[in-house]
């Protein structure tokens, strides 16, 4: 099938998006986002340019203008690889800091001025710093989620996807693992280590992660309560949680795992219904894709940094090449290490 991308035309953009998100979105909605689809399409050619989205973004921008979809690892394999001119990342700054800092030769273009994240504006590198100081020679392992002078600072970056595995590689029992609390309880269950906060003492001998308490304004809302309830109503619901939900949430799901393997999961599996607990787009756009499952998604919880990434500024970012990510060169060329190291454990 013809993807929306390569149509030759608005009404031809316009039909191939009907059919996809006909169920979904209405009529005279995607009529208008389809002119806008196509002209970002045309001018991306134009412009050497390729489109990056993440699994967040809204449907009818995540079915018609990227050239890849994907999670935060996914993403950043393809920023550092691209031979386009100009990288125009769909979701939020750390997402386009990361693109930049692994290609710095590229322009890389974000559509909204600000499109920030709770988790990254949680940390600065001063205190990373601090809790560096506190426990000298313990390697510090820090979420993708995260600013460019932050990661400059850190040993290797993670993201949901390679976590466990990275932290289970350093030849380390203790590890300071940065700055989301749920994700790193999270890796700390699952890696069998006792979760301490800055200042607590590490005992000698006991796998120890020390960890911050950052937390993701979306995923931190979702409850045990809330799969409880979808149960009792759907008895047949599989639950699918991202890692950065609480503990006690991912322990009563079914399943958890980075966005794309959450896509992946639902592609493959036999069930019917699914409750995904993430921000909400994501169950739209699985919805798309999958006419016979049904989606239960929480949408009074939004994530509103991926939802200032729309079509319109879109078509403006392309247009006059804004808003263009740049990073001191020195926290850039420390920055890119902790992310390398990342790639070459999670290859
Ligand atoms: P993923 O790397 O799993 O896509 O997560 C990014 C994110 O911000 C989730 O809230
Ligand atoms: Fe950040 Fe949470 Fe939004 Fe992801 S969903 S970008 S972690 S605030």
């Amino acid at each position: 099938m013809l993807r929306i991308q390569e149509a030759v035309s608005a009404a031809q953009t316009f039909e191939l998006m009907k059919k996809m998100l006909g169920h979904l979105v209405p009529e005279a909605e995607l009529m208008v986002k389809s002119e806008i689809a196509f002209e970002i399409n045309r001018l991306k050619k134009e412009k050497k340019a390729v489109i990056l989205g993440h699994n967040y973004m809204e449907p009818a921008l995540y079915h018609s203008i990227p050239d890849h979809v994907g999670d935060s690892l996914g993403l950043s394999r393809i920023s550092a690889s691209t031979d386009a001119e100009r990288i125009v990342f769909c979701g939020v700054r750390f997402m386009a800091e990361t693109a930049k800092i692994l290609n710095p030769g590229k322009m890389v273009l974000l559509p909204a001025r600000v499109a920030g994240c709770s988790l990254a504006s949680s940390i600065t590198a001063e205190d990373v710093r601090r809790i560096k100081k506190a426990y000298p020679g313990v390697p510090v392992v820090t979420y993708i989620n995260t600013y460019a002078d932050v990661k400059a600072e850190t040993d290797v970056c993670c993201t949901s996807s390679n976590a466990v595995s990275i932290v289970n590689q350093l030849e380390s029992d203790t590890v300071i693992c940065l700055p989301d609390e749920f994700l790193a309880r999270n890796v700390a269950r699952e890696t069998g280590k006792r979760v301490l906060f800055p200042g607590d003492m590490i005992r000698n001998g006991e796998p120890s992660m020390v960890v911050w308490n950052g937390k993701c304004e979306v995923h931190e809302k979702f409850t045990v309560g809330d799969i409880t309830a979808a149960r009792a109503q759907f008895p047949d619901t599989v639950v699918v949680a991202h890692p950065e939900c609480p503990p006690e949430v991912v322990e009563a799901s079914d399943y958890s795992g980075s966005t794309t393997a959450m896509v992946d999961f639902v592609k493959h599996s036999d069930a019917k219904r699914f409750l995904l607990l993430t921000e909400c787009s994501m169950s739209d756009n699985i919805a798309a894709e999958n006419p016979g499952k049904e989606m239960l998604g929480m949408c009074s919880i939004r994530c509103p940094h991926m939802n200032e990434i729309t079509l319109e500024d879109t078509l403006e970012c392309l247009r006059e090449d804004k808003y263009q990510i740049e990073i001191d060169e020195d926290i850039r060329v420390k920055a890119k290490k902790s992310l390398d190291r990342m790639l070459e454990m999670s290859a």
